[in-house]
This record gives structure tokens, sequence and C-alpha cells, in this order.
């Protein structure tokens, strides 16, 4: 499905020093990801990543603005659209198994369907031996794969995620990189995923978007030019992961340069977007 952000912008009310105050977290954001797309975003802790996610997962609404799925304004949750976020959130009452055929249930899937398609998905995260346990004897990265299983077993037509694999480890993450560019290849969902890992987000996706210390905004959309199936070990990925390290620092070192001025609040922080879009890097 096509997404189109128009005019998205986002502010929060917060405690400061004494008294309540609103902070901007997105400046408005004018942004188009077209169907199929494998779309990352990328920028520095509290730039607004997670709050521009969730406002397209219909979680959280914007100030202004809207976000359009196939020409149709997101007015809350839809089946269309899953989120694997970084805490896997699983139902503790449930066994591994039911969790994943819960929302194929609210589906109408057959009951011999869903455990079929239970077990294909629980065997791509190699968690085909706990089924049937229960998700607190699951180590917190057994869980979250389970969670990201979950997520791609329902095959929405837009898969949102939320840094699902910072919690893996390194080998885990590596497999489910790979199966999920297969998986993207196969059904051409539309992807975003939120990451820090910028040598995911290149290995990965067709654009990124990196964004700009908050309050957020388009720094640039970047178009990763390799042809997928994409292979980690690349030099030419690797000078291009590089590339972007450079921008992203830029954000970074203004987030830590606020920390040590005295003047810097929050609600200083400028209201007019930041001109300085650009495509390619
Ligand atoms: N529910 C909330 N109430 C108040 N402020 C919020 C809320 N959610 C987010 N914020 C503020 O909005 C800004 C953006 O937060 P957001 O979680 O979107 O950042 P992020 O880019 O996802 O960061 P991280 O990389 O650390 O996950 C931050 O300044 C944060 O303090
Ligand atoms: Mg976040």
């Amino acid at each position: 499905m096509k997404i189109e952000f128009r005019n998205v912008s986002k502010t929060f009310a917060q405690q400061g020093n004494g008294s309540r105050r609103r902070v901007q977290a997105l400046m408005p954001v004018n942004l188009t990801i077209p169907k199929g797309e494998f779309f990352a975003i990328i920028g520095p802790s509290g730039c607004g990543k997670s709050t521009l996610l969730n406002i397209l997962a219909g979680l959280d609404t914007p100030d202004e603005g809207e976000v359009l799925v196939d020409g149709v304004p997101v007015r809350g949750a839809g089946s269309d659209r899953v989120v694997v976020f970084q805490e896997a959130g699983l139902m503790p009452w449930m066994t591994v198994s039911r969790n994943i055929e819960y929302g194929l249930k609210l589906r109408g899937m057959k009951a011999a369907d869903r455990r079929e398609r239970a077990e294909h998905f629980l065997k791509m995260v190699h968690l085909s031996k706990y089924a049937n346990a229960m998700p607190h004897e699951l180590s917190g990265g057994m869980r979250q794969r389970v969670s990201i299983a979950r997520a791609l077993a329902l095959e929405p037509k837009v898969l949102l995620m939320d840094e699902p694999f910072s919690a893996l480890d390194a080998q885990t993450r590596d497999v489910l990189h790979d199966e999920v560019q297969r998986i993207w290849q196969e059904t051409k969902t539309t992807i975003v995923l939120v990451t820090h890992n910028i040598s995911e987000a290149v290995f990965l996706a067709d654009r990124v978007l990196i964004m700009t210390a908050a309050p957020g905004s388009v720094k640039r959309l970047v178009r990763v030019p390799f042809a997928h199936p994409r292979a980690k070990s690349s030099a030419d990925l690797g000078t291009f992961t590089a590339a972007l390290h450079v921008q992203i620092k830029e954000e970074v070192d203004k987030v830590a340069a606020r920390e040590l001025d005295p003047d810097w609040t929050p609600e200083l922080m400028p209201t007019k977007p930041a001109n300085d879009i650009a495509s390619g890097i």
C-alpha cells in the first residue's frame, strides 16, 4: 500500500523543571512511500522516529496534517498495518503457537491452517521446538523472535517495525535480516523500519530517511542503489554505510551540544522546518 504523510506535525505536553511545557516532537513532515517499498528511518534518539511510526500505525494522532494509506486517511489502528515493537508484547496466558495463531483466528482462518502457518513461521525464527511453551519460559530474544514471527504470519499489507532487532544477538539478527528481506521480496509488502543500526538500514532498505535532531523533520532521503538480495559482506554496502554515518553524526552532535548548553531547553526548539531537504548523498 502507498503511504503519504501530509504536513504531519506533533507536539507533546511534558513536565519541565517546575512547570508543564509543550515540546515539539515533529515538524511538518511530507513524505511519500510507494507501494512495496522497504523504507528505513534513522535519526538520533528522541528525534521523533517512533512518533512518526505510531501516527502511521494509528496509535497516535498528529496535531496537524494527515497520513493517507492508499489514499484513505488513517483514523486508528487497522489490520492492514501490523506493528512490531522493540519489546515482544506477547499474551502471557497463551502458548507461543497460540500467540501467533490468535490474529489468524480473528481473521477467520481454520484451526488446522492456523497451526500449520504458526509452525512454518516458528521454524523460520528457529523456535519450532517451543510452540507449546509459555512466553515466560523464553528468553527476551526468543520472545522477540516470536513477536516477529507473529507479525510475518499475518502477511500484512504494511509492516511497521520499531527497532525490532535491537535486543537480539548478532547471529539471530543476521538470520532475521535475511528472512525479512526474502519475505519482503516474495510478498512485496510495504515495510517501514525504524532503526539505530545504519548498516541494517543500508542492507535492507530501498530508501533511508535521515531525520534531524528534535524536533524531527526530513534531513535527507537517500536511495540505496544496490539490487536485492544484498550481501552483508559487500564492500559497497560498507562504504555507503560509512557515508550515512557522517550524516547521522551531525544530528547526534547537535543533541550532545544542547546537553552542554546551559541556555538550551526543549521548548526553545525552532518551530520552522530546516530547509535542507535533499535526495542522494
Ligand atoms: N507520550 C509522550 N508524552 C510526552 N512526550 C513524548 C511522548 N512520546 C514521545 N515524547 C517526546 O517526543 C519526542 C520524540 O520521541 P520519540 O519516542 O518519537 O523519539 P525516537 O526518535 O523514537 O527516539 P528513540 O530513538 O530513543 O526511540 C521526545 O522528545 C519525547 O520526549
Ligand atoms: Mg523510538
